[in-house]
């Protein structure tokens, strides 16, 4: 059911909205699978103004929206790490994440890399086993003191 999906780079003025569809997916969608403390953590990152602002100006950074509203974002690092990816808690299951990741693997194939990395949550990861990513590994990443368990997954192209 693809409404009218608008993809477009992020810019300074977005972040705002980025930073809300960040804290309440987290807070919405990812505590079905992390504990209070550690949404608590992962959610607070939206708080970082400084950090978003280096993601929006050094980053492959683009936005997906909906009638004006952004409804997901995605970034990429090093031209083909995916650090982040996250759609609106109330826009989830309606292929807006599926878009942003078509765009984000045109990308990295244009910066000529024949492999996309990922650290994925455990909630995020029906989605990459349904794009063809494999696991790796499961791994602990510790941030501001708490443990997080995620995937680190890939996909050849
Ligand atoms: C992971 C995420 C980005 C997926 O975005 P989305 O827009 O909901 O995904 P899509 O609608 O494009 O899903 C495509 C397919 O992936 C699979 N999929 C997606 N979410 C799924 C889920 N929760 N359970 C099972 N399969 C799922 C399905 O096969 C789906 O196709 P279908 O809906 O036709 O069955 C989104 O759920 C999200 O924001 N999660 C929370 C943030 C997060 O953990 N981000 C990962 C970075 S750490």
């Amino acid at each position: 059911m693809n409404k009218s999906i608008e993809i477009n780079t992020a810019t300074l003025d977005d972040i705002p909205e980025i930073t809300s569809l960040f804290r309440d997916t987290i807070i919405h969608i990812n505590k079905k699978h992390y504990s209070e403390k550690q949404i608590s953590v992962w959610a607070s990152g939206a708080d970082d103004i400084e950090k978003w602002e280096e993601r929006l100006t050094k980053l492959y950074f683009i936005i997906a929206k909906i009638e004006h509203t952004i409804v997901g974002f995605a970034y990429l690092k090093n031209g083909n790490y995916l650090d982040g990816l996250f759609v609106h808690k109330n826009y989830q299951r309606q292929g807006i994440g599926s878009k942003l990741l078509r765009i984000i693997e045109s990308q990295v194939m244009m910066n000529d890399f024949e492999v996309l990395k990922s650290d994925v949550s455990k909630t995020a990861l029906p989605f990459f086993d349904n794009k063809y990513f494999e696991v790796l590994k499961k791994q602990n990443k510790i941030s501001k003191g708490v443990s997080f368990e995620n995937y680190l997954v890939e996909k050849e192209f």
